[in-house]
């Protein structure tokens, strides 16, 4: 982590501002450094692009006498003093949050045309105003605000302002209403406070799903009462053979609560019928010749399979889907079905058959993997969709009936936004079998055109998977995600009009000094006009 900014001596605010009027009355001599870096950033300058931006009028200075003033409303009050949390370090401001006073920065709940997760905020010289239908639309306006401040509102010890909001008014709306990460808990475990932080993270850029992959041939990471040993056995390990580790029942609840602070939906994965060697070594009689496996420590794919003839296999899936369901308030439960190439296509299908309707029965809606798409996906399900490029037509023409059909569609096509690609044969971490991966590539798709044959009205969201078979620490995940995370989620949010490579990198390079700011680790691609550091 680098704290230079923190332990650079403060010039104080007296001196500051004799500087500043020095440089406003040279005129001639043109502005300053200090009065250039005292501009607040354009109102445009926000990653993922606003639907709509009009700039003008006088910015918005925060000061010790701002306040937060918040609607009588406890969830308006949470998100109120979110805020002040995010800038009272900083600021060093006291930024009370109060029900009354005029002035100040403002979150109020009203009817509009705000959709379910849209927001307006207005500044001027009087305050800044965010406006949303839902408590979830005037958090994501808050990352928005707090996006146009400077990225040392990020830091943790107090830094020299000003504060400032530029003046005019963002009208904002997803595009998408999925826009997800994946995280892969299961080829290495992460702890609640990893993936904690990885949530404060997607919420800078307006993710509202989390992703995790609670179960794979490496790892069962989530507790089941009624099957104790998928855990404390199967989730005694991980790739490389390390102690691995798993969610109790209270962990689990602790990251869904964590996550609903955020404003983020967790979407459970239980990998099946493939994936499947930590549930098959915890129990003998889950297996068709009733020999457990060992546990597996390596990163092939493709050996286990459930054994889809066998009774006891709905009794499993019956059992682990209720505990699950029961744990989780989103609304959906992610059944994989990839790589099921040790389980006969038509075991697979008779499979997809019996347990979907399991996750229906409590309450829960499917997604699985697009190889779902060759069963019969229930109806409502979702398909996520995978291939890349080079995906056979036969297999995209498939998904594309299937959308067609009604089975809506998240895209992670995996040389696009499967987070855990390389960027470059040079950079360390990830893999490369979808290929390599640089930034530009990652974002510049369009979510909305991108199967053909398929309707755009099937497209549901973006999701950006982070397989962790290279990965074993925040750091491994923050220079991955960052800053390919932003791309995915700017297709997931920003209108299809704001797009473009031109317009994004330079926005994007202003994430930097505020990725510097938070301590997270990122990939500093030559394709992104980085501030020097
Ligand atoms: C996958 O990457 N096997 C979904």
């Amino acid at each position: 982590m680098r704290q230079h900014h923190g332990t650079t001596p403060r010039t104080p605010r007296v001196l500051g501002s004799l500087l500043l009027l020095a440089a406003a009355g040279a005129g001639t001599l043109g502005a300053a450094p200090e009065a250039r870096a005292a501009a607040p950033a354009p109102l445009s300058r926000v990653v993922p692009a606003p639907a709509s931006v009009t700039p003008g009028g006088t910015p918005y200075r925060i000061t010790r006498a701002t306040g937060i003033r918040v609607d009588a409303s406890a969830e308006v009050r949470r998100v109120g003093t979110y805020l002040a949390g995010l800038l009272r370090p900083a600021t060093g401001y006291p930024l009370p949050v109060t029900d009354h006073g005029t002035g100040g920065i403002r979150l109020h709940l009203a009817d509009g045309d705000f959709g379910a997760e849209g927001y307006r905020l207005l500044s001027g010289a009087g305050g800044v105003t965010l406006t949303a239908r839902t408590p979830a639309g005037l958090f994501h306006g808050v990352q928005t605000l707090r996006q146009l401040l400077p990225a040392a509102v990020e830091r943790k010890t107090v830094q020299r302002g000003p504060w400032q909001i530029a003046g005019g008014t963002v009208r904002d709306r997803p595009r998408y209403a999925y826009r997800g990460a994946m995280l892969d808990v299961s080829r290495h475990f992460f702890t609640v406070a990893q993936v904690k932080r990885y949530i404060d993270q997607l919420a800078l850029y307006k993710i509202n799903e989390l992703h995790l992959h609670l179960s794979d041939d490496q790892g069962w990471r989530i507790a089941i009462d009624s099957w104790p040993r998928l855990a404390s056995y199967g989730g005694s390990t991980q790739v490389g053979g390390g102690p691995g580790g798993h969610y109790t029942k209270a962990d689990y609840r602790e990251i869904v609560r964590y996550a609903a602070s955020r404003y983020l939906e967790v979407v459970p994965e239980i990998d099946m019928p493939g994936h499947t060697n930590a549930a098959l070594a915890s129990y003998a009689r889950l297996d068709c010749d009733g020999v457990a496996p060992p546990l597996y420590t390596g990163t092939q794919v493709g050996f286990s399979s459930l054994c889809v003839p066998k009774a006891v296999t709905y009794d499993f899936v019956d059992d682990v889907v209720r505990e699950l369901a029961a744990l989780t308030p989103g609304r959906y439960l992610h059944i994989g079905g990839d790589e099921a190439h040790s389980t006969p296509h038509g075991d697979y299908v008779t499979f997809m058959d019996r347990v979907q309707p399991v996750v229906a029965r409590y309450g829960k809606t499917v997604i699985g993997w697009h190889q779902l798409t060759g069963a019969h996906p229930a109806e409502g399900a979702l398909a996520q969709y995978w291939g890349l490029d080079g995906t056979g037509a036969a297999e995209k023409a498939q998904v594309a009936e299937a959308a067609r059909n009604g089975t809506g569609l998240i895209l992670s096509p995996a040389d696009r936004v499967y987070l855990d690609m390389k960027y470059t044969k040079d950079t360390g971490l990830g893999t490369r079998w979808a290929g390599l991966v640089e930034v530009r590539r990652s974002y510049d798709w369009n979510p909305g055109a991108y199967l053909s044959g398929v309707p755009a009205s099937a497209v549901r969201g973006v999701e950006a998977p982070l397989w962790s078979e290279t990965v074993k620490k925040s750091a491994d995940i923050e220079y991955l995600a960052f800053p390919r995370l932003a791309g995915a989620a700017e297709l997931g949010w920003s209108p299809a009009a704001t797009h473009g490579w031109s317009g994004y990198k330079v926005r994007l390079a202003a994430q930097g000094p505020r990725w510097d700011a938070l301590g997270i680790h990122y990939y500093r691609s030559p394709q992104v006009p980085w501030p020097a550091r």
